[in-house]
């Protein structure tokens, strides 16, 4: 059994899609061991996304991650990293195979509806980046 950790963007939450993403992730096998909604200051959305400081589009993207509420998850099964980045489907929905979340609900490579950590080590920084050990069943 592996962890990952993901997050339903502002995107996807302001069009009420935070019901049937979840329903998709259990019908694919991952079991939820934390769940919340929460509202990031700009500062928050930084911190989350330092790796990606230098790149042109981080003010737009910690922007983006601000404008509403998003649902950070922690979620388990085997190979959940990987199994996680399949069904998300490409960053940039456009390039993203039919039937994956990113293809199915995603309007662009910015507001893409779905994170999803893409190592081990990201995973854990960003698990414990939302959740703490009470929080996480
Ligand atoms: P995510 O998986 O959360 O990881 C970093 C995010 O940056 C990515 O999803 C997109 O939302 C965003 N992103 C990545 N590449 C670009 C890009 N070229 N232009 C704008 N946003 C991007």
């Amino acid at each position: 059994m592996e962890r990952t950790f993901s997050i339903i963007k502002p995107d996807a939450v302001a069009n009420g899609l935070t019901g049937k993403i979840v329903a998709r992730l259990q019908e694919e096998g991952f079991r939820i061991v934390a769940l919340k909604m929460v509202h990031l200051t700009l500062a928050e959305a930084e911190g989350f996304y330092a790796v990606h400081r230098e790149r042109p589009f981080f003010a737009s993207l910690t922007k983006f991650m601000t404008e509403g509420p998003i649902v950070p998850m922690i979620l388990e099964r085997e190979d959940a990293i990987s199994r996680l980045r399949d069904v998300m489907g490409a960053t940039n929905p456009a390039n993203a195979t039919v039937g994956t979340i990113r293809k199915m609900y995603a309007e662009s490579i910015e507001r893409n509806v779905i994170h999803g950590s893409d190592a081990p080590e990201t995973a854990k920084f960003e698990m414990s980046y939302f959740f703490n050990a009470f929080e996480v069943m």
